[in-house]
């Protein structure tokens, strides 16, 4: 049984919608094998992200960055997650008002210098979500589930 983590900040209802699409697309039936385990990203541990085999993450932007709480995710497990998980997929949504450019720009980073896969790009979405938008947070977490399960 593989172990897919979601790690998310989620302080909206905007957030709230791309996550529990996240997390239904991350249970699909579609995908068998997969153990689904959801943290906030203020009480993930190191020993989380090691005992999960993929990663799904969520944040909002915030002053054109990742949200305190995911860098502060990311700042607390980094080294202690540097050798074990390097290959491991992962896959990410960011929510924002205007730009997300910054926050992409540090996940980019963070995640290459973690040596994880991007099963694809980073779901973007400003405003309220449209159905379309949330289809994409559902394939994302589906996706990730199916690197980690057995298909
Ligand atoms: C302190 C603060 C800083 C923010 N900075 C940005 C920003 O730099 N870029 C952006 O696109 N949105 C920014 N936002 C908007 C948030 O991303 C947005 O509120 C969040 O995604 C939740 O969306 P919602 O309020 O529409 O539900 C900021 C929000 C707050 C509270």
């Amino acid at each position: 049984m593989g172990r897919l983590l979601i790690v998310h900040h989620t302080p909206s209802p905007n957030l709230q919608a791309m996550y529990e699409a996240a997390r239904a697309g991350a249970g699909t039936d579609e995908v068998s094998g997969v153990e689904v385990v959801s943290r906030p990203a203020l009480t993930c541990t190191a020993v989380d992200v090691l005992e999960a085999d993929g990663y799904l993450l969520g944040t909002p932007v915030n002053l054109g960055y990742l949200s305190g709480a995911l860098k502060h995710f990311f700042d607390t497990v980094y080294y202690p997650c540097l050798e074990a998980t390097v290959r491991r997929p992962f896959g990410a949504y960011l929510h924002g008002n205007n730009d997300a450019a910054g926050a992409l720009r540090a996940l980019e980073s963070i995640t290459t210098g973690l040596k994880w896969r991007a099963v694809r790009p980073p779901v973007v979405v400003t405003g309220e979500p449209a159905k379309a938008d949330l289809e994409a947070c559902w394939e994302l977490g589906a996706m990730v589930a199916a690197e980690v399960g057995d298909i």
